[in-house]
């Protein structure tokens, strides 16, 4: 099928959406999807820029042939070689043996790897060019964003970015394929979440990338996950720039753990006094029950924490670890933090949230509290004083 999507006269997107599989990576849910965008030049010389995750192989042949017909496809323009966009590759070799695999020395490294050998291929380095006929890709070497062998093409007559997973996002494209045919606000979540959990920790990459494009004539982001900006490509940018810098806003997000509810209770105490106190965003998390790809992604926005946690078997509640230790992996830039818990028999919960906290760098803006078995109104004020603290310092910084 031919859905004649054009990004311009002789560009068209050839992506895909995935609602089937749970998890990205095996590990990231993808509740909304996502969609593997591919995109193809027709010309004189026809240009495959990616491809899509090995099932949906079918669906992108089909289109494929549909919109070349007895045709070639002369080449392939590996940007990332990430199976969920190098996945059709031996299929693609089996329809069009002759096609050129095009990448830089790392690609090859990798697709061998991957897939064995394939029979023509272009080692391309950074800057060089691929006439197609009327158009031409100019390459940029991207490193670390997503993988070492990163790469993005820029066409230069309609100022078209093919960006690999930069400015990409989690959910698939439901009928709008471009930021003027959906609300681009539906996406940010996702995007943001896309973006802390699979590129954040890379955040250095990112702004050297910006720095090598800054002076492209960027008029379309064809990023291989999420919309296509062709209206308002500084939307997309604009939040990559203050991400890739974790660049936050005045808010808390409350993370708990509590096996019968006492902690749970401090903290929702907790979260009603940070707003009495004028916090613009106040979001809390059950540790056990949201995906951590989730709390990373909130905590990536907003510049206040509150880490709560019960004693369990002497130490740190397993889940609050769990989502401690993604941000210790990323590398998170400072945070303000307030500790508290509930100890029963033992303490370890408060105990253990000290020690990763210290770990991460994180300042804690004041003393911890530790309730005993449950927040007695002594205890409750405690919480409305670190309340009180971090708010201040929360909304002042
Ligand atoms: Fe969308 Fe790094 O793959």
């Amino acid at each position: 099928m031919n859905r004649n999507i054009r990004l311009s006269d002789n560009i068209y997107y050839v992506g895909v959406n995935d609602r089937r599989t749970h998890l990205f990576e095996n590990l990231w849910p993808l509740d909304q999807g996502i969609s593997y965008n591919a995109y193809l030049i027709k010309d004189k010389k026809n240009v495959l820029i990616d491809t899509v995750e090995i099932s949906k192989t079918e669906n992108l042949i089909r289109e494929l042939k549909a919109i070349l017909g007895d045709a070639p496809l002369h080449y392939l323009v590996v940007n990332h070689t990430e199976p969920d966009h190098s996945g059709a590759l031996y299929a693609l070799l089996k329809v069009w043996p002759e096609l050129c695999v095009v990448g830089n020395k790392v690609t090859f490294r990798f697709l061998d790897g991957f897939y064995g050998a394939a029979a023509n291929t272009l080692v391309i380095e950074h800057d060089d060019v691929l006439e197609t006929g009327s158009l031409q890709l100019r390459f940029y070497s991207t490193p670390m964003i997503h993988w070492p062998e990163t790469m993005m093409s820029f066409e230069e007559k309609n100022g078209i970015l093919f960006s690999g997973d930069a400015f990409g996002s989690f959910k698939t494209l439901d009928g709008g394929i471009f930021d003027d045919e959906i609300d681009p606000a539906d996406y940010e979540d996702e995007m943001r979440r896309y973006y802390s959990n699979i590129v954040g920790k890379y955040g250095k990459n990112v702004q050297r990338a910006f720095t090598l494009l800054e002076d492209l004539p960027i008029k379309i982001i064809a990023s291989t996950h999420g919309p296509v900006f062709r209206k308002d490509p500084g939307w997309v940018l604009s939040r990559y720039a203050r991400w890739s810098r974790e660049d936050t806003r005045p808010g808390v997000v409350l993370i708990y753990g509590s096996m019968y509810g006492h902690t749970e209770e401090m903290v929702d105490y907790t979260a009603r006094c940070l707003k009495e106190a004028g916090v613009p965003r106040v979001l809390v998390y059950d540790a056990s029950k949201t995906h951590a790809s989730h709390i990373l992604s909130a905590v990536w926005e907003y510049n206040g924490v509150v880490l709560a946690s019960p004693a369990y078997n002497n130490e740190l509640f397993p889940s609050m670890k769990n989502v401690i230790e993604k941000f210790l992996e990323r590398k998170m830039a400072k945070r303000l933090v307030a500790v508290m818990g509930i100890s029963t028999w033992s303490g370890g919960g408060v105990k253990g949230l000290l020690q990763l906290t210290e770990a991460l760098g994180w300042e804690i803006v004041a003393d911890a509290h530790e309730a005993k078995y449950a927040a007695g109104p002594a205890d409750l004020e405690k919480c409305r004083a670190l309340a009180k603290t971090l708010s201040q310092r929360v909304l002042n910084s």
